[in-house]
């Protein structure tokens, strides 16, 4: 059956550059002579029918911005197989026959409910945490790093000049990359991961040898997933009388918003017209993402059961540059 609609939608935690996404399906959709359709709410909106008819005007104006303009939802009852039907009935009434779903791999385990009842899907990977299995980078991750050395950058010039150390939380609920990679980009003397514990005395002696070594300050760049987030961090380290003025610095959501950097629109353009025409030749199932430097797929299987696993590598890297 050759498709003559295709349905967007984001889902999960927004990641900057979902709207580039969104506006390359909608611009390769309507280039191959398809209609496109955003469905709002991600799989909550769907079963809603909050879908609404997409031109090439409507997507104008988004390439820059961050946050998603169809927005998004963490819908646990997509799970429920007479959700899912409903959803198949919506997408029959608005006549969309096969659906691009961007996010991550909650996101793909929603899509491939949809595949295996025989229903056209590609997935993007769009997360901060580049926790999604079989891409290299997910959309968004580079614009976080971003954000996360600009408050790391800052926090040091205030460290130095009260000779303080700072314990910064990034995002990553299961995840290390983005604590890891940005530990090595912003010289973080010590960084915890959840995928690699490190007992709360190690973190003090790295960081009072820091002070010894003439450093004026010390930052800590600590995963919220990892065992001791920042501030049962700081409790433990003030337990140990370390002498040293502890400050900590929860990043949070600061870092899933803003306008995405050039990667991220170069990816999501990317991702965006290989899912669309894959589509269109009458693959599905599959995810689109980033392999060195090609664009390529992988089951929506894999993408929905796995966890891509940060490189174990740069962790050691870290260690050895931080002295
Ligand atoms: O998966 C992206 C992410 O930002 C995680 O890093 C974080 O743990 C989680 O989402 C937060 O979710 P919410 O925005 O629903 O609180």
């Amino acid at each position: 059956m050759s498709i003559k609609a295709i349905g967007v939608l984001t889902a999960g935690g927004d990641a900057p550059g979902m709207n580039a996404a969104v506006r390359a399906v909608v611009r390769t959709a309507l280039a191959l002579g398809l209609r496109a359709h955003g469905i709002r709410r991600a799989y909550e909106g769907l079963v809603h029918g909050d879908i609404c008819d997409l031109g090439a005007r409507d997507v104008g104006g988004i390439i820059q911005r961050g946050g998603t303009i169809l927005r998004t939802a963490r819908f646990k009852d997509f799970a429920k197989p007479e959700v899912q039907q409903e959803a198949l009935r919506q997408l029959g009434r608005k006549g969309i026959d096969a659906v691009v779903a961007i996010g991550g791999d909650g996101t793909m385990r929603g899509a491939l409910a949809l595949h295996r009842l025989g229903f056209p899907v590609m997935g993007i990977p769009a997360s901060i945490d580049n926790d999604v299995y079989g891409t290299d980078i997910s959309i968004g991750v580079d614009t976080a790093l971003n954000t996360i050395i600009e408050a790391i950058d800052k926090l040091r010039d205030t460290a130095s000049s009260h000779q303080r150390a700072f314990i910064v939380e990034t995002m990553g609920r299961n995840c290390g990359h983005l604590a890891l990679m940005s530990g090595i980009i912003s010289g973080a003397e010590m960084t915890l991961i959840p995928e690699q514990e490190v007992p709360p005395e190690e973190v003090a002696a790295a960081v009072r040898e820091a002070y010894a070594r003439g450093k004026t300050h010390a930052i800590v760049v600590v995963s919220e997933g990892a065992k001791y987030p920042a501030i049962a961090l700081k409790e433990k380290l003030n337990a140990m009388k370390l002498d040293v003025d502890l400050r900590v610095t929860v990043l949070g959501h600061v870092q899933r918003g803003g306008s995405p950097s050039a990667w991220d629109r170069l990816i999501a353009a990317r991702f965006g017209v290989g899912a669309v025409e894959r589509l269109a030749k009458g693959e599905s199932g599959v995810m689109v993402g980033l392999h060195a430097r090609d664009v390529l797929t992988v089951p929506m299987e894999e993408a929905g059961s796995r966890q891509r696993q940060p490189d174990m590598e740069y962790y050691r890297m870290a260690r050895m540059l931080a002295k």
